[in-house]
This record gives structure tokens, sequence and C-alpha cells, in this order.
């Protein structure tokens, strides 16, 4: 049975779910795909840390040795900020490794580049995970929506500042308490600034836009607003006019211009958006020929985010380009 490595950048929330989805997945991908998927490598920042984990001796801090195995085919990343996984991924390409990310700030600034460089070097770029968690918005549009021009998207991409804002208004929290509640849930971080000010709802916009029309707008003409500011009485007088407050992310193309933007905005009870509670994210595409189309689910975690990851690497596999991994399907 032909064997794939995958090496695995990253052991936190995401790296356990693939890991965890990737093992007990294991006899049916063989069974149905005749392939037998063998993690060769797990790197993180602090191994000691891990010395409780399954198969510790999987585990190590030294990038290297990726690089240094030609066997390993596939290289899935899921550690934080810009470096050192722009550098890893770039050095992964070149050693002609298909790569697999859950990056959204990295892949916001670096996307472009990772993809020209993936191109030249004949290899995938699976990013499904950046953006909208286990939604599969980026293959549903870089795969199912090719005829159409998109003229406007419309999306919740943050389950914690929505999390937060259902819990004002049904529980009538404050924002203060509603983000305590969101920590202890696990859906907010220690330091919530990515998610509470809008920058995580930025990036993954900014990585639809490049997506969707091949570039980004000027990030300074962006505005991006949080949802820090709200308080309980905003939330009671919009709830009163029956309208709720959400953090949106719209992206628009007239023309040949391109405007983002990132704010909370009351929506009407006739608007798509208006019930998607909770940890929910929800993508509103408007296709030139489909017209409205609304896609929602899970946007965040272990396992939607695994599943985004395991069905970018299923893609690969399927239609694996470089000389080392033939396709599964012809
Ligand atoms: N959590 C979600 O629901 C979710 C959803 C979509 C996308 N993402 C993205 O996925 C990525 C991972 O998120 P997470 O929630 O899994 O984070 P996490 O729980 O904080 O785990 C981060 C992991 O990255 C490792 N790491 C950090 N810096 C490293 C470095 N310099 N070299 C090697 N390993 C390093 C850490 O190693 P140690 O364990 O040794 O500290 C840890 O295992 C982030 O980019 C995030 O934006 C997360």
């Amino acid at each position: 049975m032909k064997t794939i490595r995958v090496a695995l950048l990253g052991l936190g929330t995401v790296g356990k779910g693939v890991y965890h989805h990737l093992t007990t997945n294991r006899k049916r991908i063989e069974k149905e795909f005749g392939i037998t998927i063998d993690i060769a490598t797990i790197i993180v920042k602090h191994p000691e840390k891990h010395h409780s984990f399954e198969r510790k001796e999987l585990i190590s801090n030294d990038f290297q040795t990726i690089l240094d195995n030609p066997d390993i085919d596939v290289v899935i990343e899921a550690i934080i900020g810009r470096e050192p996984a722009f550098s890893y991924l770039t050095k992964s390409i070149q050693a002609e490794k298909h790569i697999i990310t859950a990056n959204k700030e990295m892949f916001a600034f670096h996307g472009k580049e990772l993809l020209h460089l993936a191109n030249a070097y004949n290899v995938q770029v699976g990013f499904e995970a950046t953006t909208a968690g286990g939604i599969p918005i980026i293959h549903t549009i870089k795969r199912l929506f090719q005829y159409n021009q998109i003229s406007k998207l419309t999306a919740i991409l943050n389950g914690t500042s929505n999390y937060i804002l259902s819990e004002m208004r049904n529980n009538k929290l404050s924002f203060e308490e509603a983000l305590q509640q969101a920590q202890q849930l696990g859906y907010a971080e220690a330091n919530p600034t990515n998610d509470i000010e809008g920058y995580d709802s930025f990036y993954k916009l900014m990585i639809l836009s490049l997506l969707l029309y091949q570039e980004q707008p000027n990030w300074d003409y962006v505005k991006r607003k949080g949802i820090s500011t709200i308080t309980s009485k905003d939330i009671a007088n919009h709830t009163a006019n029956r309208e709720r407050i959400k953090l949106l992310a719209v992206l628009e193309k007239q023309n040949d211009n391109i405007s983002a933007r990132v704010e909370p905005l009351a929506i009407p009870e006739s608007h798509p958006l208006y019930g998607v509670e909770g940890v929910q994210n929800a993508v509103i595409l408007e296709g030139s020929i489909v017209g409205e189309i609304m896609l929602s689910g899970p946007g965040a975690g272990a396992s939607p985010t695994a599943s985004a990851i395991l069905e970018d690497l299923t893609f690969i596999l399927r239609t694996g380009l470089s000389t080392h991994i033939s396709p599964i399907y012809s």
C-alpha cells in the first residue's frame, strides 16, 4: 500500500484535532483510498510540554528534519503568527512539498507569495482552514464558482465575536461578562484582541479577496472596527427594534474597484445573517448567475478546523501534481 508522509507544525487546538482525526480514520482511509497516511514528525515550540503525548517520539523543535527528509510529501502548518510559519512554508515549497495552512494572519500577509512560489515548484497550497472554520468556502469558490462572477460577499467570520454578541442579547450579559464566558469555554484566547477588535475577520476577508479577485484592497483603506465598544444598552435598543448587531465582513468589487470593511452593524429580522448565532459563521455570496447563496457552519474549534485541513489533504492526494505523489484518481 502506498504511504503518504505528513509533517505537522503545531500541536495545539488545531494540531491535536488533525492528529486525532488522522489517527482515528486511518483504517477507513486505507480501505477507501488504498493509501496509508503516516505522520512522520510533529514540530512544536516547547517539546518538553508534550511529554505525555501518546507518540512523543515524533515531537521535536527541529524544523530542518522536515527539509532533510525527502519522503515527507505534505507539511500541515497550525502554528501562531507570521513567523516562523511563512519561512517554514516557503522552505517546504522549495523542497517540493505540498503545504496546508490554518494560519490566517500569515496567509493574509503572505498568501499571494506562497501561491506564486507553489506554482513555480508545482506543488499545491491548501488554505481552507484559514477562513470560516469548517465551512468549505475556499473550495466552493475555487472549484464551484468559476463561471459566476462574485460581485459581493457578506459574512460573519469571527465566531468569538458572534458568541459574545449573542450572549449579551440572549442572557443580558455585559460585554466583559460575555467575553469572560467565551474565554472560559475556550472560544476566546487569553488575549482576545484579534477576535474582538476585528483583526481576525479582517485577515479572513483579505484571504477571500485574494481568492475571489486575485488581489486585496489597500489595507490602509479597509475599515476595521471590532465589537469592544458595544454596550448592553446598544444591544437592548436594537433588540427593541427587532434588530441584531453582528460583526459583518463585507467585500465588494465594482468596476475594477475592490472595497472591504469589517464593522458591527444592526441587521433586521429579514436579513439572512440574523439567525446566525453563537460561534457559528456564515458567508453570503452574490453570484452573477446563481444569485445569492449562503453557506453556514461551525467557524472554529479543533474538529471543524481539522475537517478543513483534512479535506485539503484529500484534495491534494486526489490531484497531487508533484512527481513524488501520483494522483489517486486519474
Ligand atoms: N483554534 C481554532 O479554532 C483555529 C481555527 C482556524 C484557524 N486557526 C489557526 O490555526 C493556528 C493554530 O491555532 P491553535 O488554536 O491550534 O493554536 P494553539 O493552541 O496556541 O497552538 C499553537 C501550536 O503552535 C506551536 N508553535 C507556536 N510557535 C511555534 C514555533 N515558532 N515553532 C513551532 N511550533 C510553534 C505551539 O507549540 P507548543 O505547544 O510547544 O507551545 C503549539 O503547539 C493559528 O494560526 C490559528 O490562527 C485556529
